[in-house]
């Protein structure tokens, strides 16, 4: 293996990899060294541009901590996370389509009983969000669990709130014997991607906005079935079809209804206007 050049340095490479003992690994890294092989000799890379690259991802590294997560945001806005969800969720026709985890999920959000307000200590219309889980038939999933997280009524997760010491717009549910699961929160509001790392120039660059579409997370379980990580869509939106990181699809989008005052559909009184919103989840059964 001496004296490669231009046209011998990818063989050269791949042949290391015989000796691997993982098909999976191998399979995986032959494909990954003749991508980015062909990727250099198509462009051309400079090396400056290829310093520039190493510079970039050092940058995207050095971004992360445990609220913060630059590469999954790298991912998303490449649309190679939506892409991984595609080929992986390939659910039967009528099962919930799923859509990106994106990087503000916390494990360990509070278990709550259904009719809770999980946006006590932040801005935003108040909103009463319903929902069914069920089956390929359409009956009811009895004790499915519902995690939920969303931005406060300014665009802001918990997690980018420096004053709040506890969670907030976050919580699990679970479905009761008719499937049916309810909370109170705010109406969420389309909000920009952080622009503070390396995804901010690089989206500039590309001539694009950070913006998503208002929407609200939910992960979805139970057992027998396959889990669910999806977003329920605010109809209207002005970004829906141009969502930063590719995550729309059109049977994720519902109704946010203001409301006057008065009684709401769970029998709060409310004093002032109120939004409602309502989506059935169909889960795709578990096979495995
Ligand atoms: C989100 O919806 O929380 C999100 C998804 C992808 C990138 C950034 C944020
Ligand atoms: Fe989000």
């Amino acid at each position: 293996m001496r004296n490669l050049s231009e046209s011998t340095l990818t063989d050269a490479v791949l042949a290391t990899l015989l000796t691997s003992h993982d098909a999976r690994f191998k399979q995986i890294a032959e494909s990954l060294v003749r991508h980015l092989h062909d990727f250099v000799r198509d462009v051309e890379l400079t090396e400056d541009e290829w310093f520039k690259a190493i510079q970039f991802l050092t940058a995207t590294g050095q971004k992360c901590d445990d609220k913060r997560q630059e590469f999954i945001l790298l991912s998303d806005t490449l649309g190679v996370s939506m892409l991984v969800d595609a080929i992986n969720h390939r659910f039967p026709e009528g099962a919930t389509e799923t859509t990106v985890f994106g990087p503000f999920y916390q494990s360990g959000a509070p278990e709550l009983v259904n009719g809770a307000n999980i946006a006590t200590g932040v801005v935003g219309e108040p909103t009463l969000f319903t929902g069914r889980v069920l089956d390929h038939r359409g009956e009811p999933v009895a004790g499915a669990t519902i995690d939920v997280w969303a931005v406060d009524g300014e665009g802001w997760y918990d997690v980018q709130l420096a004053h709040l010491d506890e969670m907030q717009v976050r919580g699990r549910f679970r479905s009761d014997a008719a499937g049916r699961f309810w909370f109170w929160t705010v109406k969420p509001v389309s909000y920009p991607i952080p622009t503070d790392g390396p995804v901010g120039p690089m989206l500039h660059a590309m001539g694009r906005h950070p913006y998503r579409p208002a929407h609200i997370h939910f992960m979805l379980s139970a057992a027998g079935f396959r889990s669910v990580t999806t977003h329920v869509f605010v109809a209207g939106d002005k970004y829906l079809d141009s969502d930063a990181v590719f995550g729309v699809k059109n049977s994720l989008i519902t109704e946010f209804v203001t409301k006057p005052a008065g009684t709401a559909k769970d029998g709060t009184v409310m004093a002032t206007p109120y939004v409602e919103a309502h989506y059935d989840f169909r889960l795709a059964q578990d096979h495995s």
